[in-house]
């Protein structure tokens, strides 16, 4: 699985060289991005990005439900890895009615059916690795599109000197993960990543690949909202083993020095902390860095424990009964 890591490079080259195919201009009020998991997460991403670049709001609903904020002026970008998946595929239904503009983002399935059958922008992803592994694939895919239509927060030259970067840090990024694994599997508790605004999805998307590349549940805390509540259920917890992996922009000082005010609290309670600071000259260099990072961290992680990270029993156990709890 490793090697699916490794080669995000390549997915975003991929993309690079089908920079623009697919273009949807327009005057739209939103973005919607209608996505779970691994591929919802993708939305997440976005809305950092327009957030810190200053384009345009992204609404991004990870459930069966359209947010009722999203009107047919609107652009919705359906992603899903798989293509097939349920809670996505309602909501597009949804998305649909109200007469949004949709482009789909997928490798196969029957979203990409849907998009053929009823005329839909339609951009295919990395074929055959697992939805979390095409991060990279996917992101760029939406940030190419947006970029065709007017709307772009990254170029095609800023998406190629990620590759580039992507390619220089790939030995410190492994050494970097296997430190961090190391420290986890030696604590052995609950797994906290800490961190700061504006880096919440990333830190959403480090919890996501340790819960399902290394089979273990984890707390997010970000400051400075951890602050003014979060810190106060560190004054009297019941007793549990946990470690904190804290996550730094070391180009932020106050971000900074919001972390380590929370490493004090958790070093008061006994829980040991391993830093990580984002390496990269922009926002989306450090938000790839962190992700390869805490991907390869959480498959070293598995290796070690003696696990497949690459299965998902229990996801499958759930995709096995969704029809039936949606009742379709
Ligand atoms: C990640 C993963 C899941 C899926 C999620 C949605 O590798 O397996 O988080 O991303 O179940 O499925 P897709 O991405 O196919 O829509």
């Amino acid at each position: 699985m490793e090697e699916l890591y490794f080669s995000w490079k390549d997915q975003i080259m991929d993309i690079v060289r089908r920079w623009g195919e697919v273009g949807v201009p327009g005057k739209y009020h939103v973005i919607g991005v209608l996505g779970m998991g691994g591929s919802g997460v993708v939305g997440d991403y976005l809305a950092m990005l327009s957030s810190l670049r200053g384009g345009l709001p992204v609404i991004v609903s990870k459930s069966h439900l359209l947010p009722r904020t999203i009107s047919s002026d609107d652009l919705v970008f359906a992603i899903s890895y798989s293509g097939n998946t349920l809670e996505t595929r309602l909501a597009v239904d949804k998305a649909l009615r109200i007469g949004a503009r949709i482009v789909v983002v997928s490798s196969d399935g029957l979203l990409e059916k849907l998009a053929v059958e009823k005329n839909i922008p339609f951009v295919g992803v990395v074929k055959g690795v697992a939805p979390r592994t095409a991060l990279p694939s996917m992101l760029f895919a939406i940030l190419s599109v947006l970029d065709a239509s007017g709307l772009g927060v990254v170029s095609r030259g800023e998406a190629e000197g990620v590759a580039g970067f992507l390619d220089d840090v790939m030995r410190d990024a492994m050494n970097t993960a296997y430190d961090i694994a190391d420290f986890i599997e030696s604590s052995r508790g609950l797994l906290i990543i800490a961190g700061h605004s504006p880096w919440e999805a990333l830190l959403i998307r480090g919890k996501n690949e340790f819960n399902e590349n290394s089979k273990i549940p984890v707390k997010v805390d970000v400051a400075p909202e951890w602050m003014h509540n979060d810190i106060v259920g560190y004054e009297k917890p019941y007793r549990f083993p946990a470690c904190v992996l804290a996550v730094k922009d070391p180009g932020d000082d106050a971000g900074s020095r919001l972390v380590d005010f929370m490493i004090d609290t958790y070093k008061g309670l006994g829980y040991p902390v391993k830093v990580l600071e984002l390496r990269g000259a922009s926002d989306l260099e450090k938000l790839m860095y962190g992700s390869l990072v805490m991907g390869l961290a959480s498959v070293r992680l598995a290796r070690m424990r003696g696990l497949d990270p690459l299965a998902t029993e229990s996801i499958h156990r759930y995709k096995s009964m969704v029809n039936e709890i949606f009742g379709v």
